[in-house]
């Protein structure tokens, strides 16, 4: 498909010069649970509250060059009466929405998952560009367990990402394909390296076959990391340097960015992690930037603890962190 007018300036500019993405899009549940964790109550104002918080944060412009939201926040108002949506675009800060229904069992593959979303897609891609949107987000799940991904789950996420793509760009959005390999699990670096391989070299057969536009597009993957369980501390160094190796075997030149997922990486680590893999030696013909979403919010979340009077504390959290991770995507981080 040739690249429709529009996607790849707006792709390019999302991540143009350090910037980085702020992904806010957890889902009423997930947000819910990060919310009561912290003693918040979860509330449709105080899930507002929050992500107000987040987008009006002073200073915050030239890290953060897009947000990603879901159906509830896109339609919310701020406590001053101007839509979310609004309130990003009016400070160049290009809005995003997550579109995909989740992950549901994907049958006869035991353990696995298939994102779900594609019916009525069109017709919801049309409703949020109508309302602001100019980019989509849909995440595909993959566990490395014995024997397992399974090539029928690789396949069936591959195939939904790539009809996702295509769709969203048909509709003049910029989709962000998510494929996210799971850090559950004990497994070693070397194995996480073969499976996304696997996932990446499969979700781009399906683009090509879908005629997604490369150009129009962000990638969204996992960094190649050990699994949370593993034994052994894996240096910086080490996922920086399977990181590239694995992008520039399975991630085409055309792509004009790809934005990692921090994936329960903390903060201070996700931020390394991307400034390392910056600052190697080598050909990296996209940009390589950040899509956060707990990396950017964590530290912020915990500052506000629902509060009011502690909204500057969190915001001074959230600007240092996108400051630092919008350093650390031109590999000039140092801590
Ligand atoms: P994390 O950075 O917390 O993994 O979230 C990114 C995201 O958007 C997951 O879909």
């Amino acid at each position: 498909m040739p690249t429709r007018p529009g996607l790849g300036e707006t792709a390019r500019a999302i991540i143009a010069d350090g910037m980085g993405i702020l992904a806010a899009d957890e889902t009423v549940s997930t947000i819910t649970k990060r919310l009561t964790a912290r003693a918040i109550e979860s509330t449709a104002d105080s899930r507002r509250a929050y992500r107000e918080l987040l987008f009006s944060t002073p200073g915050i412009t030239g890290f953060i060059g897009g947000v990603i939201m879901q159906d509830e926040t896109i339609r919310q108002h701020s406590a001053a009466g101007i839509p979310l949506v609004k309130l990003l675009a009016d400070r160049g800060i290009i809005p995003g929405i997550k579109v995909d229904a989740g992950v549901h069992p994907l049958a006869g593959a035991p353990g696995e998952s298939v994102t779900e979303g594609l019916d009525g897609l069109r017709e919801r891609l049309e409703e949020y560009r109508e309302l602001g949107a100019r980019f989509a987000k849909w995440r595909a799940v993959f566990v490395i367990r014995a024997g397992l991904p399974s090539a029928a789950c690789i396949h069936a996420n591959a195939h939904a990402l790539a009809r996702y793509a295509a769709l969203c760009q048909e509709q003049g959005l910029v989709p962000i394909v998510e494929p996210e390999v799971l850090m559950e699990g004990a497994h070693a670096l070397e194995q996480c390296e073969d499976v996304t391989g696997r996932v990446l070299q499969a979700v781009f057969n399906e683009l090509f076959a879908a005629g997604a536009s490369l150009e129009g597009m962000l990638l969204k993957p996992n960094m190649v990391t050990a699994g949370h369980g593993f034994a052994r501390h894996v240096p910086v160094a080490e996922v920086a340097e399977a990181t590239l190796r694995l992008l520039t075997r399975h991630v085409p030149p055309a792509v004009p960015g790809i934005v990692f997922l921090s994936g329960g990486q903390d903060a201070v680590l996700a931020t390394e992690h991307l400034n390392a893999i910056n600052a190697l030696e080598g050909p990296k013909p996209w940009a390589l930037s950040f899509s956060y979403g707990r990396a950017l919010q964590d530290e912020a979340l915990e500052a506000w603890r629902g509060q009011s009077a502690q909204v500057p504390a969190a915001q001074q959290a959230f600007r240092h962190r996108a400051w630092c991770d919008s350093a650390a995507a031109l590999g000039a981080y140092s801590a």
